[in-house]
């Protein structure tokens, strides 16, 4: 792990925006980006590609320790390819996300993913977005930032998400959806979705992209970590 960079870690459920909030504080910044969320994501869609059940631990573990995946940032987005194939639209159905929440249960496919997630930090610095970013794989970081909202306000957002991407969806089931990954995600024994004991919470129910963009780029200004705005 290369000390020099810093780390900004953004940890909280899923919907919370995470994802928009990391991608646009790392522009800001000009530093690069850990999604790891899509690293679960992809370790599950690899198991059904390769016929393997979510509950054989030892190969998935086998899985998440040879997955053969690039992120390539673009413009506005990051492409994620899987062996070669664009898998940036499939990795982020419910499915996707409910098969990855079930792998991520599991310690041997979490130690298998943890140098490869260290291994993103390079200088001049790494916003990384997840679960346990600031509790186990980032326990030093600069900055540590646990973001919620509540369970109404994530299923309402990933209604709108799904519906300007065309797709169709029910709110009262994406509600369900979320609610029992939130479930799992805080009760597995490993890595369970807490805040680190040194994270600031913020909660966005209310707050727009912009205003949560502004507020961590204040506490990085005052930290030193980004300059003054
Ligand atoms: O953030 P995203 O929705 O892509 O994550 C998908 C699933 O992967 C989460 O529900 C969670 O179970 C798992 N995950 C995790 N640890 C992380 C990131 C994601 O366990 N650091």
């Amino acid at each position: 792990m290369s000390q020099a960079a810093k780390v900004l870690t953004l940890d909280g459920p899923g919907g919370a925006g995470k994802g928009t909030i990391s991608r646009l504080v790392a522009e800001r910044l000009g530093w690069h980006l850990l999604d790891s969320g899509a690293l679960y994501r992809l370790t599950a869609l690899a198991a059904r590609r390769h016929g393997v059940a979510l509950d054989d631990e030892p190969a998935l573990e086998r899985l998440a320790a040879t997955l053969d995946v690039e992120f390539l940032a673009e413009a506005d987005a990051t492409r994620i390819l899987l062996e070669g194939d664009d898998v940036s639209r499939e990795i982020r159905t419910e499915q996707a996300g409910d098969a990855a929440s079930r792998v991520a249960s599991l310690n041997g496919v979490r130690q298998a993913l943890l140098q490869r997630q260290r291994d993103f930090r390079t200088p001049p610095g790494l916003v990384a977005d997840g679960r346990d970013m600031g509790t186990v794989v980032f326990p030093d970081a600069e900055l540590k930032v646990f973001l919620t909202a509540s369970a109404e306000e994530r299923a309402r957002r990933r209604y709108l998400q799904l519906q300007e991407a065309g797709v169709d969806a029910s709110l009262s089931s994406l509600l369900k959806e979320i609610q029992a990954r939130d479930a799992r995600d805080m009760q597995r024994s490993v890595a369970p979705l807490k805040p680190a004991d040194d994270a600031i919470e913020l909660d966005t129910t209310s707050l727009s992209i912009p205003e949560v963009v502004e507020r961590l780029t204040e506490w990085l200004a005052q930290r030193g970590l980004a300059p003054e705005t």
